[in-house]
């Protein structure tokens, strides 16, 4: 089996974004053992302190913020980075050529139930000049890599870098992440489906209505039965989509008017919809391609419909004529 390395060097990926990748997958390596270890490190519960985003930080978002923090600070290649856990942007290596952004611990809510979590990034061109919030409002369509690392039963990474999507099982042994899927693809058509359906009475009308139609199941304009799943984790969420096809969403909802949308753009969304779509799925808010948007700030949030392409204009066709 391939590792890691010699399939970015087969897929002639640049030298600089080779060395980033390799080092965020030997972070992912620590994380791994950190999260494993759960309460025999100590590292469980909660902290004192809010993040940006208004949420009690975990003991593990904090270390292992810090952890892909330091490791990018040593890595050379990293102008600036991004992170959920950092209010602002931080300025890295002034000769860096790339910019990382990344949620250190996805579905941090799972931790403490010893449940799926995982790392999100998202891998975009540094552009000349001074660094700052401006420098990272890119399009997800500027994204030059992105990929996940689920800590589950197995620790698996889901990379691209515009070249499909591929999946790496860490080898515990020889602790080198190997190949284990060299062309992911999404089945276009599903029967699944991943939603918090807590939130439905706060839809927009579109999604009140797709979901009630696939809830009607055979008796409904559907005509056949679907399942649901949600894991509370994006990463766990979007893990399945990939290996088994599915629609996973976090819609709009007015449960606090300030605050339609869940998810964050620029390591959440984008890097997701960026895999997603190079596995043959698609990735919208309801009206708008998710890597098409021009993000506007750094922890802005969206609502995101992903998965089996089928199933997402099935759904978009609900949201009207504009999407
Ligand atoms: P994070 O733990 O990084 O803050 O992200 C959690 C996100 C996402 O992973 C998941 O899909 C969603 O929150 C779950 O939301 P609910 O708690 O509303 O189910
Ligand atoms: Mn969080
Ligand atoms: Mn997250
Ligand atoms: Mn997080």
């Amino acid at each position: 089996m391939q590792t890691l390395a010699q399939t970015l060097t087969s897929q002639a990926v640049k030298d600089s974004l080779a060395q980033l990748l390799l080092s965020l997958a030997d972070t992912s390596k620590a994380i791994s053992s950190a999260v494993r270890h759960g309460a025999l490190a100590g590292v469980l519960g909660a902290t004192e302190q809010e993040n940006v985003q208004g949420e009690t930080q975990k003991k593990l978002d904090v270390i292992t913020n810090d952890m892909l923090k330091d490791a990018l600070k040593a890595e050379g290649n990293v102008r600036g980075l991004a992170s959920e856990e950092e209010d602002y942007v931080v300025e890295v290596s002034p000769q860096g050529e790339y910019l990382v952004c990344f949620d250190p611990l996805d579905g941090s809510s799972n931790i403490d139930i010893n449940s799926l979590v995982g790392t999100i990034f998202s891998v975009l061109p540094a552009p000349e000049g001074e660094l700052n919030e401006q420098s990272f409002l890119q399009a997800g369509r500027q994204q030059v890599a992105a990929g996940y690392v689920l800590y589950g039963p197995s620790t698996m990474m889901a990379l691209t870098t515009g070249q499909g999507t591929q999946f790496y099982t860490l080898d515990p042994e020889s602790g080198e992440f190997l190949l284990t899927n060299d062309n992911v693809q999404i089945t276009p058509d599903t029967a699944e489906f991943a939603i918090n359906m807590s939130n439905q009475r706060f839809w927009e009308a579109p999604m009140q209505t797709y979901i009630a139609d696939l809830l009607l199941g055979k008796i409904g304009p559907r005509e056949q039965s679907f399942n649901m799943r949600w894991i509370a984790a994006m990463v766990g969420d979007v893990h399945r989509v990939l290996c088994r096809g599915g629609i996973f969403t976090y819609p709009t909802d007015n449960k606090n008017p300030a605050k339609p949308f869940k998810l964050r753009l620029m390591y959440e969304a984008n890097p997701m919809a960026f895999l997603v779509e190079q596995a043959g799925g698609k990735a919208s808010t309801g009206y708008e391609t998710i890597m098409d948007i021009q993000p506007s700030e750094i922890h802005q949030r969206v609502a995101v419909i992903l998965g089996s392409r089928n199933e997402v204009d099935m759904c978009l066709s609900y949201h009207g004529e504009d999407y």
